[in-house]
């Protein structure tokens, strides 16, 4: 595995290894077996938008596995002065040993990847959210132990979070069903993936018919990053588009529910929901640093095709 841009790159076997690779180092560090696979290795970390879990999970991830991340924000780079991607991913290909990159555009993350000759990681773009999806797709197996059989359901902004989940979610096995307003569905690109798929895909405007049944409940911001102008316009398109109690009562009653953070309460999930399925949410939370890990040892680590 060369980079890890987006979901629909990954074959299956590719994810499942990841998520195995991921488990063994989560048990592992847990029982204090430390493996120094990227010794001697730096990652820069690029971000042109705000971050917690991103940017503290890749760090220590790093630290952990022997290596070190330097955090390079816009603010600082010649990139946010107008220094064009081909030449920052020479220039950087030079120093580093990886890049991961969380910015706007998926075309300057796939630009780094073309132009620069080491390994990137996308850590978000307003298209996709990888890393987090394969953190996602770590905790519902830890759940509930299988793929296979489920159905994952996502209600709210058909976003970078929907796009990866969609593709993710179809790719190990898993029925997908998706409730959006109309004005806010999931890129086209990922509806005619999810559209190979028949029936075992499902989009709704109606989000007690997407929930019905389903074993994992998945939300996010009805605003994300970079969109903060339409916030407004947005409370209003997303009213109803809200993990509740009543959304809770058609969905399994052992139901998960899954949040990539941060969350808005009383927006896109209830307090009281939020709460409730509060350690399934911050163990997923964790699992980005131990999928992250996984991720890096494949792109990064000594044997990676
Ligand atoms: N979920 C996620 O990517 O969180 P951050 O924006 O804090 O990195
Ligand atoms: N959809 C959100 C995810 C944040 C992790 C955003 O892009 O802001």
């Amino acid at each position: 595995m060369k980079n890890l841009l987006k979901m629909l790159d990954l074959s299956r076997e590719e994810i499942i290894d990841i998520l195995n690779l991921a488990d063994q180092l989560k048990y592992e560090q847990k029982n204090g077996i430390e493996h120094k696979i990227l010794k001697g290795k730096t990652l820069g970390m690029i971000f042109q938008k705000s971050s917690t879990r991103t940017r503290v999970s890749f760090e220590t991830g790093m630290y952990q596995l022997g290596g070190q991340a330097l955090f390079l924000s816009n603010r600082d780079l010649q990139i946010g002065r107008g220094e064009p991607v081909q030449d920052t991913a020479r220039v950087l290909s030079r120093y580093l040993d990886g890049i991961m990159i969380r910015t706007f555009e998926q075309k300057e993350v796939e630009d780094l990847a073309y132009y620069g000759s080491i390994p990137v990681i996308n850590g978000l773009t307003d298209f996709c959210h990888p890393c987090q999806v394969l953190a996602d797709l770590m905790t519902i197996r830890e759940f509930k132990g299988r793929f296979d059989g489920l159905k994952m359901c996502y209600i709210g902004d058909g976003n970078n979070m929907a796009n990866s989940l969609i593709v993710g979610g179809l790719k190990v096995g898993m029925n997908v069903s998706i409730a959006c307003p109309v004005d806010y569905r999931p890129a086209n690109v990922v509806l005619d993936f999810a559209a190979g798929y028949g029936d075992k895909f499902m989009m709704t405007t109606e989000p007690l018919e997407a929930a019905k049944g389903a074993d994992v409940v998945f939300t996010d911001v009805w605003t994300s990053m970079g969109e903060e102008g339409e916030t407004e316009k947005r409370k209003i398109a997303f009213e109803g588009y809200q993990i509740n109690d009543e959304v809770m009562a058609v969905a399994k009653p052992d139901a998960m529910v899954q949040h990539c953070l941060p969350a808005h309460r009383e927006e896109e999930i209830t307090e009281k929901v939020f709460e409730a399925h509060a350690d399934e949410i911050f163990e997923e939370a964790e699992n980005r640093l131990h999928a992250q890990k996984a991720v890096m040892v494949k792109v990064m680590g000594e044997n990676q095709e």
